[in-house]
């Protein structure tokens, strides 16, 4: 099926289902630690070996020499795999670290080794016998260093254009009387979900077959393919939950080929999870972010300027991290210039992790909002208005919605913004200094091609088939309430089977575009198996309605499952796209307001209370939308006060890797968070006329607690995490 023009009024616009606040199907199998994740396949590979990875004890250099003999004679041990045994491994499409020292070493933590045995402990024990000579040599390790001369990125496949120049920057910074220049840092941060990252392999003659934990299946078989020289037919991924993934799971990790690579020496399948302690240097990461803000302003508050510039480094062949995204959509100003510098360093590979550019680019920016405020005199949420625009700043087009404006109104309504004093250290709790602040939030609206089959079956049911995954986002519901609501039957009567790559290709759960793109899919299956049963029953498809389980044409009503009494009905399609996201610039909004306490005598913040309003198009299903922003803020949260993997600059190492050092936020440091939706609608989506919210709700989230800690103690931290060390010394005196 093709959408080339916008939505008229189609199925889903009954909102019988969908739209409704449905619980996650899987709800009480996770709840209740019955829900099956890669690493507990244990019926269907009942026979699996345990692989244990060994990772580089350098961050670069090469192995001089590496003694498996130990270990290939200790107990329970299958086999062991090095550089040596492992037959050549390319590497991925999106990823590009290499998945093994081969025998170079490229970063702290690469896999050295895998060591197969019967038991998890006799593979672990076996591991700690490989002895392991290295060449250490010279890295680089250090952002600040390497950025001056840092060239300007590539554009890079993922990240679009790295540079953008429109009208006359340089003259209207120079010429404005009211403006600012500052540069935030941004550090290197882990996605850190709580499940890690797990596989099991098993070689069927030369068909491999993976229960992995992942997102995007299409990428997953294209690049377990590419890495292990096999066609990609020969590749079948499974994956029916996924623990968590925030873009660390996107695609083939290192414990999934490695799997692979070991099944296939040990001819027997292998499982391997990545220990907690080795995932923050082995995997991919956040990269840290120097970014220069300049903005330039009249008086009364329009925006004359706007440029933001970014530095960050990566492996050879990394990507870069696009902070500027945002900043080239969200505000009008007549002169702009955004640039993407990007540096080599020899620490872990930076690559995607939730809203990606979007989330780290706000960072920088929304602070940058919050100063030029200040220096205005006018109110954060005021000036943010003052700069709102219905044409793409940078491509001239409009945009489909766009209802920052309401965000911004009807949050500041709903947390009651009057309330605060823009005098920095003015509102004060006991003990508490309090500090009320907000920034905006955008994230693209991307949506891809995206397939669906369709089943019915005699008892009525229907069963959806797509290889879209489920990182926590809720995509079985949201599959089953598209299901229901296009063939007009309950619920129970659907059944959505996710997560296999042998299922009709989606681009899975990435980028926020998961949930518009799969039910896009699903529709266009459904409308086929529409066709097919009105088809079966003799109905004229043109006026036939699919509602409270039958089929309605001219006066006659048949219950659907008639339509399968001689077998089943099968029907399946994809949804394709025209050039609607080339018209019209599609964007998700929102405005996060952020109340905080900062203790008068320690300096210790605590987060109060938040209130969220944004704006994504049509809510599939609020329950699991305001979940995913709730979990955004959460994050959020983190980035701004506590998130911080740290850098040994001499040996080129994240120091704190593990859930013990690298800090997230526990319950006990989140209050009552509030998320709303602006009732909306996008026709230039797709039928369902919804958009993503899984990065959204991250977006803005650290700045608007940013300005909240400013507002709070008159002391600007442009460097995240804003820990206390960061302010106490220059808070004003307590009386
Ligand atoms: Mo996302 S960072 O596209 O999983």
């Amino acid at each position: 099926m093709k959408f080339d023009t916008p939505a008229g009024q189609n199925p889903i616009d009954r909102l019988t289902v969908i739209g409704q606040p449905i619980d996650r199907y899987e709800a009480k199998l996770k709840t209740t630690g019955t829900a099956t994740y890669a690493y507990e396949q244990h019926a269907a590979v009942p026979d699996a070996a345990y692989g244990y990875i060994l990772g580089a004890a350098i961050a670069k250099g090469r192995i001089a020499a590496i003694d498996t003999a130990a270990a290939e004679a200790a107990p329970g041990v299958i086999a062991v795999l090095t550089h040596r045994n492992a037959g050549p491994l390319g590497t991925g499409k999106f990823y590009v670290q290499r998945m093994l020292a081969a025998p170079e070493v490229d970063h702290y933590h690469q896999p050295v080794a895998l060591v197969v045995a019967d038991s998890f402990e006799q593979a672990r024990a076996a591991t700690a016998l490989i002895r392991v000579r290295y060449d250490r040599a010279e890295g680089r390790f250090d952002l600040e260093a390497r950025k001056p001369g840092a060239p300007i990125a590539k554009p890079a496949e993922y990240g679009g254009p790295t540079e953008s120049l429109i009208g006359d920057f340089a003259g209207a910074f120079d010429a404005a009387s009211i403006k600012l220049d500052e540069t935030y840092t941004v550090p290197d941060q882990a996605h850190a979900m709580m499940e890690p990252h797990a596989s099991i392999a098993r070689w069927d003659g030369d068909k491999l077959t993976c229960w992995t934990s992942i997102q995007q299946m299409n990428w997953g078989t294209r690049d377990v393919a590419a890495v292990l020289g096999i066609p990609r037919e020969n590749v079948r991924l499974i994956s029916p939950f996924i623990g968590g993934g925030f873009g660390g799971k996107g695609t083939a990790q290192t414990e999934l080929i490695l799997a692979a690579a070991g099944a296939r020496l040990a001819k027997r399948p292998v499982k391997v999870a990545l220990q907690r302690p080795i995932m923050f240097n082995n995997t991919i990461h956040r990269p840290k972010t120097i970014q220069r803000v300049m903005l330039a302003a009249e008086p009364g508050g329009r925006l004359t300027a706007i440029g933001h510039e970014s530095w960050n480094g990566n492996l050879e062949g990394g990507r870069t991290e696009p902070c500027v995204t945002s900043t080239r959509t969200l505000y009008a100003a007549p002169n702009r210039l955004t640039r993407l510098h990007l540096t080599t360093l020899d620490l872990a590979e930076g690559n995607a992790m939730r809203a990606p550019g979007e989330a780290p680019g706000l960072m920088a920016l929304e602070i940058a909002m919050d100063e030029m405020a200040e220096r205005l005199g006018m109110d954060p949420v005021a000036f943010r208005l003052a700069n709102d625009t219905q044409i793409e700043p940078e491509k001239g087009i409009p945009f489909s919605t766009r209802r920052f404006a309401d965000c911004l109104r009807i949050g500041a309504e709903k947390f009651g913004w009057t309330r605060r004093n823009p005098k920095p250290g003015a509102m004060r709790d006991g003990d508490w200094l309090i500090g009320l602040g907000m920034a905006g939030a955008i994230r693209g609206a991307p949506i891809s091609k995206a397939g669906a089959r369709a089943r019915l079956d005699r008892q009525g049911v229907v069963t959806i088939e797509t290889d879209m995954t489920d990182i926590g986002t809720g995509s079985y519901t949201i599959v089953q309430q598209t299901a229901a609501e296009m063939m007009g039957v309950p619920l129970d009567k659907v059944v959505a089977k996710l997560g296999d790559s042998s299922f009709p290709e989606t681009p899975g759960s990435g980028g926020q575009q998961g949930g518009p793109s799969v039910t896009a899919g699903v529709y266009a299956a459904c409308m086929k198996l529409r066709e097919v049963v009105a088809q079966r029953l003799g109905f004229n498809n043109a006026d036939v309605t699919f509602a409270d389980g039958r089929v309605h044409s001219g006066g006659r009503a048949v219950p659907i499952e008639v339509a399968a009494r001689d077998g089943e009905l099968v029907a399946e399609d994809s949804m394709e796209y025209g050039d609607l996201s080339k018209r019209y610039a599609q964007q998700t909004f929102g405005a996060h307001f952020a109340e905080i306490g900062v203790d008068a005598y320690t300096g210790e913040v605590r987060v109060r209370r938040m209130v969220a309003v944004c704006a994504a198009g049509r809510i599939l299903n609020p329950k699991t939308a305001r979940s995913q922003v709730i979990g955004g803020i959460v994050m959020g949260i983190g980035a701004a006060l506590m998130e911080e993997m740290v850098v040994d600059k001499r040996l080129g190492f994240f120091v704190n890797h593990d859930l013990a050092g690298y800090e997230v936020p526990v319950h006990a440091d989140i209050p009552q968070l509030e998320a709303h939706f602006i009732e909306e609608v996008d026709p230039t989506i797709s039928p369902l006329k919804a958009k993503g919210v899984g990065e959204l709700g991250l977006t803005g989230v650290a700045p608007a607690v940013a300005n909240a800690v400013y507002n709070a103690t008159g002391v600007r931290v442009r460097e995240y995490p804003i820990t206390l060390d960061k302010h106490i010394g220059r808070m004003a005196r307590v009386s």
